[in-house]
């Protein structure tokens, strides 16, 4: 997979257009995350190993494709992820969950740790870490470093937005780890926001703030 993929689908970019709207409702903001969520989940799986098991249809027996392997784990960091997560499950509803809890400190940028619950081993699961901003990347580094000393090393990294600051950082820090994103902004302004972005998306989400 490359290191970063661009979903440029037509559904993925008209609804991302409606999320970054000012006016856009917190239940409007919900709907349309778990919607892209399914699209940006279908380009993170595209690689799943698949293997046979043999079936009857109602005219005769096949060999029909199935997922092979471990289950996989979605790993959600807090809170946005989970607007991402919901919709992944819909597609992969037999998945392992991992959530980590980080918040961004305001004046630092640096994540601060609340909370981490994950299976146990990591190791042969592809893990698909998600979170809908990239922004510093300090928070996504550091749920992957956690999820490593898990055992993961098979990663992938979802979001709906990234800042190309972000996608150097993350990418020198973990280049084993593809990024995923619905866009590629401009830049971070001077609080680590992204430009053109959306807000805070955890705020959006949930009406706080
Ligand atoms: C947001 C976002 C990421 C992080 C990105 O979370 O969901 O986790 O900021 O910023 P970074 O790349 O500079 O680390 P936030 O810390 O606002 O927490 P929240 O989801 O609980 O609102
Ligand atoms: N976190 C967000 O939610 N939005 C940004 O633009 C940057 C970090």
């Amino acid at each position: 997979m490359k290191q970063v993929t661009v979903v440029d689908h037509p559904l993925v970019q008209h609804k991302l257009t409606q999320m970054r709207k000012r006016e856009t409702s917190t239940a409007g903001f919900r709907r349309l995350l778990g919607e892209v969520s399914h699209l940006l989940c279908y380009e993170a799986t595209r690689e799943l190993p698949m293997t046979k098991e043999t079936i009857e249809t109602p005219l005769t027996d096949m060999e029909a494709p199935i997922l092979a392997g471990k289950k996989l784990v979605f790993a959600s960091v807090l809170r946005a992820g989970n607007g991402l997560l919901e919709g992944m499950l819909d597609l992969v509803p037999s998945a392992r969950v991992a959530h980590i809890g980080l918040y961004r400190d305001p004046e630092t940028l640096q994540p601060v740790e609340y909370y981490f619950k994950s299976p146990d081993d990591l190791s042969n699961r592809l893990t698909i870490v998600v979170d809908p901003m990239l922004a510093t990347a300090n928070s996504a580094i550091a749920a992957v470093d956690k999820l490593k000393e898990r055992g993961a090393a098979n990663l992938r990294f979802v979001c709906l937005l990234a800042a190309p600051e972000g996608i150097e950082k993350f990418s020198s820090a973990h280049p084993d780890v593809p990024i995923i994103t619905a866009s590629i902004d401009s830049h971070l302004n001077d609080h680590g926001y992204i430009v053109p972005g959306l807000g805070d998306a955890g705020d959006r989400m949930y009406g706080t703030k």
